[in-house]
């Protein structure tokens, strides 16, 4: 892969959010080659061999969130993801009157009759999985039935501790619901690319698509960005811009689904529900990380943490699931924003306005209450987590060494415990006026 480097880079005390890198050639070829040690290249552009892409996904987890979605999306998502990635499913999918699961299950097995991969399949709602929450001390992620609670956040979640149990250091989400197997391939080789390319162990990469084909007037448009991501985009560098003072519109991938991290970072941040998870990843690393708090990982500011963001050169395509999803997605995503304690009011009001304005919220009402917080996964305490799965037919693949996992980190992982003021804020950001 031929990826152009990062040209601009917004600093926010250790934490490092890099410009859009465009992608130049999806294959570069392999390592020994003679075009590799011409060093004039790589001044503006880094070429990433073959070899060194497949490295990053020997250790790599793919997470495939499903929710009753067609079985033929699910086989071409499946057909995308390079070989070498371990691959999750995690699915939330009807078990009555038609018990979807076990149809995905079925179709899994026999794909993987084809395919040889190394995957698995769990159920968010499966018993052993609720009372490996329960036993690991993490009944944050159960709900009032004693399993765990519905959507893709909590999902999500669920699967990178069992990426962590695998023993892998790279973990990467794919939906299920995307209808081309080569932009889920392309969105795999850029993880690895910039994963590869980072300096420091805690780093994560968020794909900004190139485009998403519409029927307009019966031809093809090829739509820059979807319309949630526009507003949230904005709040998000606003956010940025109140504390350095400079107005920034760094961020593009505000509400990415499709990002990939390293394990280290993945178990050191807070998770919120829903869709309000992907902004969340950006203000819990500010408010964690950004210098204004004390923060509980010395060695997370010490090694510092860097954003990469990659444009995509297949167009993404994935299922319609209509206008009211795309509005409860991006007011999850504006109350996230607005919840942060970082936030300042200026900013709040503007939130609203944008609400309101949009129709999303009732000219007048307050931010209504949905989104719940998560805290680190290092509260999880893994042994036990391992050890209630130890019968399940999955547990062949949990071969990590978890005497190892540094539980509790010396902190119980919850920013959100920490209350936020003025008095916080190391003295270059309290110079400013937060207005
Ligand atoms: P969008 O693509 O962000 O607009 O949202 P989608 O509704 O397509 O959801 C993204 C992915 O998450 C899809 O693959 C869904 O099947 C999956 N998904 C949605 N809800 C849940 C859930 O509650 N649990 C799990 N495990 N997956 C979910
Ligand atoms: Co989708």
């Amino acid at each position: 892969m031929r990826i152009e480097i990062p040209r601009e880079v917004e600093r926010f005390g250790p934490i490092q959010i890099h410009d859009v890198q465009k992608v130049w050639e999806l294959d570069a070829g392999l390592k020994y080659s003679e075009l590799e040690s011409k060093p004039k290249d790589r001044r503006v552009i880094t070429r990433i061999a073959y070899e060194s892409l497949q490295e990053v996904q020997e250790e790599m987890a793919i997470v495939v969130p499903i929710k009753d979605e067609r079985i033929k999306l699910l086989e071409g998502v499946l057909s995308g993801i390079p070989h070498h990635c371990t691959v999750i499913l995690v699915s939330n999918s009807q078990r009555e009157p038609v018990d979807r699961f076990q149809i995905e299950k079925d179709a899994l097995e026999h794909m993987n009759k084809f395919m040889k991969k190394d995957l698995f399949i769990v159920h968010q709602k499966d018993k052993a999985i609720a009372k490996a929450c329960k036993d690991a001390g993490y009944e944050c992620l159960l709900d009032d039935k004693g399993l765990v609670r519905s959507g893709k956040a909590e999902g999500m979640i669920l699967s990178t501790i069992l990426a962590y149990l695998c023993g892998k250091k790279y973990i990467g989400f794919i939906d299920s619901d995307n209808y081309f197997p080569g932009a889920v391939y392309e969105y795999v080789q850029e993880y690895s690319a910039a994963l590869y390319s980072a300096k420091s162990n805690y780093s994560m990469v968020r794909i900004a698509w190139h485009s998403k084909p519409k029927v307009v007037e019966s031809s093809l448009f090829f739509a820059k960005r979807g319309r949630a991501s526009e507003h949230t985009n904005k709040i998000l560098n606003s956010l940025v811009s109140s504390y350095t003072g400079y107005g920034t519109e760094l961020i593009k991938t505000g509400n990415a689904g499709e990002h990939a991290m390293s394990m280290d970072l993945a178990l050191n941040i807070d998770y919120s529900s829903g869709y309000s998870i992907e902004p969340y990843h950006y203000i819990n690393v500010l408010e964690r990380y950004g210098g204004i708090i004390e923060s509980p990982s010395q060695d997370v500011m010490k090694k510092g943490i860097e954003f990469f963001q990659i444009e995509s050169r297949n167009p993404h395509l994935h299922e319609v699931k209509g206008e009211e999803h795309v509005k409860s997605m991006s007011r999850e995503a504006m109350e996230v924003i607005y919840r942060s304690p970082m936030c300042p009011d200026y900013l709040k009001e503007e939130i609203l306005e944008d609400l309101y304005a949009r129709g999303l919220l009732e000219e007048g009402a307050p931010m209504p209450e949905t989104i719940r917080y998560y805290p680190a996964l290092t509260k999880v305490d893994m042994v036990k987590f391992k050890k209630a799965l130890k019968n399940e037919p999955y547990a062949e693949y949990l071969k990590a060494d978890v005497r190892k996992f540094n539980y509790l980190n010396g902190n119980n992982g919850f920013i959100r415990d920490k209350v936020f003021t003025k008095a916080h804020l190391p003295d270059e950001h309290a110079k400013l006026e937060v207005k």
